[in-house]
């Protein structure tokens, strides 16, 4: 699976989800099989005004590359700039422009989603970023910004003129932001419809729906968003199965072991407390569905340190050891 001159290890890719897809989390992805990982949804306008908070959202580290790097604006000549500062620093291995994103915030200034009823600027915005790097470059698109039509295509075969190397797709209006169901069969039909890649997304909770959806649309690669927060395995497990392979079953000690791991990761990237904090929401993706994991969500909401994090997922996991052993006996 190639994408421009990046070749792919597989054909498994996380999406980009805003205030989770940081640095921890894609250490965390990586190790679990993913091809590719995705930034959080960065400002162009931040990176081009120099925002230190918006510059650490480009922290990467060797072990997570291959990494796409999401830019979001409407402004042509500062989309090139962020997109051109990006490679200069050798931030990313691709870019890709966010086409999907349909918060009120970033909508009212034309960006995300707004790009699909405005044709013009979408062109524009992809040819500043175009030529302003060698790198790459994706776009992630919605169906359309409403039921009226397919923007999905002709922003598609826009973008494949303009010099994008491939299209991610998530077939849903931006008014339905993530209502109803995805339109799988829009997916075949992009697939149809232009000669570059083209990354299937949008309600894939399990491995074999990612199988389910190449077999079903022909796309090049699968992208992961919400299944990968309880289950980071998911890639690796539709690796497998597009292998031919039998897909691994995750046991409790592999979720434990997960969960330790991303309490290092984000013990290393920020202070304890920050840390702390992210992860009572963090390591509670992980236990549900488990018994007793309302009781462990409780103790974990009150969580000041990763130490204390540490702990208790050694509790919650020898409790569940205790409970399998008395069910054996
Ligand atoms: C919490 C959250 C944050 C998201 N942030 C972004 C983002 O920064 N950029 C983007 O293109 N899409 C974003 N999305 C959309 C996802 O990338 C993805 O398209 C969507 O969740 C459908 O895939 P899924 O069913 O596998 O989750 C976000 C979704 C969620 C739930």
């Amino acid at each position: 699976m190639k994408i421009g001159n990046l070749e792919l290890a597989g054909r498994t890719v996380l999406a980009p989800l805003a205030g989770i897809t940081n640095l921890p989390f894609r250490l965390l992805v990586k190790e679990c099989g993913c091809a590719l990982v995705c930034s959080e949804m960065v400002s162009a306008k931040g990176i081009v005004y120099n925002s230190e908070k918006t510059l650490t959202l480009l922290d990467s580290k060797a072990t997570e590359k291959p990494l796409s790097v999401q830019i979001f604006g409407s402004c042509p000549d500062s989309m090139g700039e962020a997109a051109s500062f990006i490679q200069e620093q050798g931030k990313a291995d691709l870019i890709d422009i966010n086409f999907g994103c349909s918060v009120k915030k970033v909508v009212k200034t034309g960006a995300g989603a707004a790009l699909m009823k405005d044709f013009e600027n979408a062109r524009k915005v992809i040819t500043a970023v175009r030529n302003a790097i060698r790198l790459p470059l994706t776009i992630k698109i919605r169906s359309g910004w409403d039921s009226s039509g397919c923007q999905a295509f002709r922003i598609a075969e826009m973008a494949q003129e303009c010099g994008v190397d491939g299209i991610v797709l998530h077939p849903r209006t931006a008014g339905q932001g993530f209502k109803g169901k995805s339109d799988w069969s829009l997916i075949a039909r992009l697939k149809e419809k232009i000669s570059i890649p083209v990354i299937g997304n949008g309600d894939i909770q399990s491995a074999e729906q990612g199988l389910l959806m190449m077999e079903e649309t022909g796309c090049d690669a699968v992208m992961v968003g919400r299944a990968a927060l309880k289950n980071p395995f998911i890639f690796s497990q539709i690796e497998a199965l597009l292998e031919n392979r039998q897909c691994c079953k995750v046991s409790n000690d592999d979720v434990f072991g997960i969960m330790k791991r991303l309490v290092s990761y984000y013990s290393e990237y920020y202070d304890d407390q920050h840390a702390s904090r992210m992860l009572r929401g963090r390591l509670a993706w992980f236990v549900k569905g488990l018994p007793g994991a309302s009781g462990f969500r409780k103790q974990l909401s009150i969580i000041n340190s990763c130490s204390e994090a540490i702990k208790l997922i050694q509790d919650f996991s020898a409790s569940l050891a205790k409970q399998d052993y008395s069910a054996l006996s």
